[in-house]
Formats: structure tokens, C-alpha cells, sequence
């Protein structure tokens, strides 16, 4: 494995986003790249109350999912730096927001809408997104956008391969 030692950092590293712009496949690579732990704030949270996002939502609603997502985040904020990969609303939040604003590098994943749209109709996991038509989700995908520009940095993200985007926000880590 080759670590970035040119990326030192002592504060975790979050990647927000909309709904399928991979931040968790981006997040894998580049915490190999950096040396750190990579952590799915999801997959923390599913592990956490012992079942799927998509039943959480279904028997205990949104507002006691964000509850438990921003419980969840907040101790992954603390302990050693790694790698945190958010969900996409988890950025929205106010409190959450904050504390990984206050605590962390932030990095906002913005690939262009219709890379997320085509992405998100071979997608069954994601209970915000399941029956809505590309206009809906262009509309959630626009009432977000200004959330998620208060992130410490943005990267356009591409289709091309995932190294390239990695290689973008290394490059990035190292101006911050
Ligand atoms: C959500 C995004 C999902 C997941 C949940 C809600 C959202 O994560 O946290 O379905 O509100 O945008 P991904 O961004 O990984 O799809």
C-alpha cells in the first residue's frame, strides 16, 4: 500500500454528497491512498440498530434515522482520524452539519446530475430515491446543493476512472 506521507492530517476526512456520487467507493480508495481507516456512516448505523436503511426508514421514519445518523457520526468524529464516507442528507442536518464542520475536513463529491440520475435508477437501497421520476430528484438535487458548498472543499467529480478523482482530492488535501 502506498501512503500519502505529503497528507498529514489529524482530523478525520468526510466525504458528503448527494445520493450515489461514491463516496464510499472513492472514500475505499483514498483512505488506502492515505493510510486511514475507511468508515461507512451507513453501514454504521445499520450495524447500530441491527437492521437495514431501507427498513429503518420503512418502521421507524426519517426523523429517527437522522436522530441515530447524527449520534453515529458524532462518534466517528471522535477517537483516531480515519476516513468517513456520510449518507447524503446526512450533510443537511443543522447539528451534524455543524460538528463535522467544527471537526473534521469535509469534502463535497459533485458529479454532474445526470451521472447521479442514471446511477440512481439501477439503485434499490435508497428509500429517498426509490419512485421518483429524475425531475423530483433534480429538484431534492438542487435544494441541497447550497448545504453541501459549505464543505471545506468541492470536487467535480467524473465517470472516468475513480483513481482520477482520488488523484483530484489528494491534490486538494495538500493546498487545504
Ligand atoms: C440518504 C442517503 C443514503 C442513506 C439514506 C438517506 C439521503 O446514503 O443515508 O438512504 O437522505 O440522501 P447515500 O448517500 O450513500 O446513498
Amino acid at each position: 500500500m502506498i501512503c500519502e506521507t505529503v497528507v498529514v492530517t489529524d482530523r478525520p476526512i468526510v466525504l458528503v454528497g448527494f445520493m450515489a456520487t461514491g463516496k464510499s467507493k472513492i472514500g475505499r480508495l483514498l483512505a488506502e491512498r492515505l493510510g486511514l481507516p475507511f468508515v461507512d456512516s451507513d453501514a454504521e448505523i445499520e450495524a447500530t440498530l441491527g437492521k437495514s436503511i431501507v427498513r429503518i426508514f420503512a418502521e421507524d421514519g426519517e426523523a429517527e434515522f437522522r436522530r441515530v445518523e447524527r449520534i453515529v457520526i458524532t462518534r466517528l468524529l471522535e477517537g483516531v482520524p480515519q476516513l468517513i464516507a456520510i449518507g447524503g442528507g446526512a450533510f443537511i442536518d443543522d447539528r451534524t452539519r455543524e460538528a463535522l464542520k467544527a471537526r473534521a475536513t469535509t469534502i463535497w463529491l459533485d458529479p454532474p446530475f445526470a451521472i447521479i440520475a442514471s446511477r440512481l435508477k439501477r439503485s434499490h437501497e435508497r428509500p429517498l430515491a426509490s419512485g421518483k421520476i429524475d425531475e423530483e430528484l433534480l429538484a431534492l438535487w438542487q435544494e441541497r446543493r447550497p448545504f453541501y458548498a459549505e464543505a471545506h472543499i468541492r470536487i467535480e467529480t467524473t465517470e472516468e476512472e475513480p483513481g482520477v478523482d482520488v488523484d483530484r482530492i489528494l491534490a486538494a488535501l495538500r493546498q487545504n
